[in-house]
C-alpha cells in the first residue's frame, strides 16, 4: 500500500504514503489543497510532519534517541560535544584529521570582536542572559554580514557561543571578562572564562569538565521540537545563520521548552521551602485549577522515559559525589519522580521526567546560576540548530515555510 484514500463529501483522493528509514509512516498532503480546497489543521503540529529529516531519530514509545543513527547512550559514552556536533552538522564522526581541523578551527575563533565588548556595558546587571545570548547571535552578522562561508559562519557560532555567555555571566556578577585560552578543548574553556578570577590559579575540576560535556552532548538536537523547528522556518526565508540560531535562543527560552530547566529548580525551591512537602505539590500539579505544573514531567514525543533524563539522574549523584556535594533538591525530584510514576494521573496521561527534571541539579552543582541554565542548554542544542538548519538549506527542493489557517473571524463588513 503506497497510497492511502481520503473519502471527502465531493470526492476522493489518494495521498501518497511515505515510510521513514525507522519505518515512520506519513500521508504525504502536500497536493491536497490544489487538488480539493482542502487543508489540515493541526494545533500545536501534533500531527504534522515538517520535513524528512536524516539527523536525528526519537522513538517516543520506546525511549529511544539516537544522532545520526547512533544511540545517546554511546554518544554520551564516548564522544566529545565537538565531535558529536561535527557528526551532526556533517553526517559522520570526524576522523582524526577532521576531528583536529575542527577543534583547532573552533580555539582559534572564539574570541569576539573588541566592540562587542560594548554591548554588555548597556545591560542591565540582572539582565536575563537568554536575552543577552539572542541579541548577540543577531550582533554576529552585523560583524560577518557576507554569509559566504556557510562553514566557517558554524565554526565561528559554535566557538563564541561559551565566550558571550561566559561574558553574560561575568557581567551580571560585576567581575572582569575572562578570555579564551588556546590551550584548553571546549568544556574546560569555557568553564575557566566563567570561574576564572584574575591574579588566582583556577584549576578545571574534571569532575565539572565530564559533567559539561555531557550536559551539551545530551542537549544537542532533539528533532522537530519548538526551537528547531523556529530554526528552520526563519532559515527558510533565507535569513542568515546568525539570525536564524537567535530566532532559536528566543523560542527555546520559554518555560514550557528550554526555560523548564530553570523552572524545575525554582519548583524544588518551592517545595524545599516550604517544609518538602513534595505530597502536596504531587496533588497540586494533577489539580488544573492549581495553575502548577510538575516542571521537567511530560514530553510532546516521550510516552515512556526520556532516555537523556535517565542519564542525567545517574549523572547527578555521580557528579555530586565526586565532588563531595550534596542536594536536598536532588533527594526531593527523586522523591517526585517516585510518586509521579506510581500515580494514575501521570501513568494515564504518560508523563515522565524529561530531559530538564535532573539537568538543573548538575548545573547546581557546578555552580552554575540558575538563570544560566537555559543559556547552557542553547549552547548545548547550538549544533542541532545548525544541523537542521544547514539540512533545511542544502535541500535543492527547499521551500520558504508558510503555513496557511482556518479564517473564524469577521465575514465581511464595511466602514459606515
Ligand atoms: C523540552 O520537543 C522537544 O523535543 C523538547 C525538548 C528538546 O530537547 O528540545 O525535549 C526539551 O522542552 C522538554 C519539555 C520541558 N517542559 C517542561 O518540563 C514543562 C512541563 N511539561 C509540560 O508543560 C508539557 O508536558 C509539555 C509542554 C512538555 C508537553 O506539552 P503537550 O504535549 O502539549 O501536552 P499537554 O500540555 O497537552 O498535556 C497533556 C496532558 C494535560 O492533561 P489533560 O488536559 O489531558 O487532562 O498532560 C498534562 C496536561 O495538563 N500535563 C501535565 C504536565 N505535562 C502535561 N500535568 C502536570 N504537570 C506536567 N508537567
Amino acid at each position: 500500500m503506497n497510497t492511502a484514500k481520503l473519502i471527502l463529501p465531493e470526492q476522493e483522493v489518494e495521498l501518497p504514503i511515505v515510510v521513514g528509514s525507522e519505518f515512520e509512516k506519513a500521508l504525504d498532503i502536500s497536493k491536497l489543497r490544489g487538488t480539493t480546497g482542502f487543508i489540515t489543521l493541526d494545533s500545536g503540529y501534533g500531527n504534522t510532519g515538517s520535513c524528512k529529516s536524516a539527523i536525528t531519530f526519537i522513538n517516543g514509545e520506546k525511549g529511544i534517541l539516537r544522532y545520526r543513527g547512533y544511540p545517546i547512550e554511546e554518544i554520551a559514552d564516548k564522544c566529545s560535544f565537538l565531535e558529536t556536533a561535527y557528526l551532526l552538522i556533517y553526517g559522520n564522526l570526524p576522523n582524526a584529521e577532521q576531528k583536529a581541523a575542527f577543534q583547532d578551527n573552533v580555539t582559534s575563533h572564539t574570541l569576539i570582536h573588541e566592540d562587542m565588548k560594548k554591548f554588555f556595558e548597556g545591560y542591565p546587571s540582572n539582565a536575563h542572559p537568554m536575552a543577552i545570548l539572542a541579541s548577540m547571535f543577531t550582533s554576529l552578522s552585523t560583524f560577518y554580514p557576507n554569509n559566504q562561508d556557510t562553514d566557517l559562519d558554524i565554526v565561528r557560532l559554535i566557538a563564541k557561543a561559551p565566550t558571550i555567555a561566559a561574558f553574560s555571566y561575568k557581567k551580571s556578577v560585576g567581575q572582569p571578562f575572562v578570555y579564551p585560552r588556546n590551550d584548553l578543548e571546549y568544556a574546560s574553556n569555557f568553564l575557566q572564562m566563567m570561574w576564572a578570577v584574575p591574579a588566582q590559579e583556577y584549576e578545571v575540576s574534571p569532575a565539572v569538565r565530564d559533567a559539561l560535556n555531557l550536559l551539551l552532548i545530551l542537549h544537542a538536537d532533539h528533532e522537530q521540537n519548538c526551537s528547531t523547528s523556529t530554526v528552520r522556518m526563519v532559515g527558510s526565508s533565507q535569513a542568515n545563520l546568525f539570525a536564524s540560531m537567535a530566532a532559536g535562543v528566543s523560542a527555546l527560552w520559554g518555560p514550557l521548552h528550554g526555560g523548564a530547566n530553570q523552572k524545575v529548580i525554582e519548583m524544588l525551591q518551592r517545595i524545599r521551602d516550604d517544609g518538602g512537602d513534595y505530597k502536596k505539590y504531587m496533588a497540586m500539579a494533577k489539580d488544573k485549577d492549581s495553575g502548577f505544573r510538575l516542571m521537567g514531567f511530560g514530553h510532546r514525543v516521550y510516552k515512556n522515559f526520556d532516555p537523556r533524563a535517565r542519564i542525567l539522574e545517574k549523572a547527578a549523584g555521580r557528579v555530586l559525589s565526586e565532588l563531595g556535594l550534596s542536594d536536598p533538591l536532588l533527594d526531593i525530584a527523586k522523591n517526585l519522580e517516585e510518586i509521579a510514576l506510581a500515580d494514575e494521573y501521570f501513568v494515564e496521561r504518560k508523563l515522565y521526567p524529561n530531559v530538564d527534571f535532573y539537568s538543573g541539579i548538575i548545573y547546581r552543582a557546578m555552580g552554575i546560576p540558575t538563570e544560566m541554565f537555559t543559556v547552557m542548554f542553547a549552547l548545548g542544542r547550538l549544533p542541532g540548530w545548525i544541523a537542521q538548519w544547514k539540512e533545511m538549506r542544502d535541500d535543492p527542493k527547499g521551500r520558504i515555510y508558510r503555513p496557511r489557517q482556518v479564517y473564524v473571524g469577521a465575514t465581511e463588513r464595511h466602514l459606515d
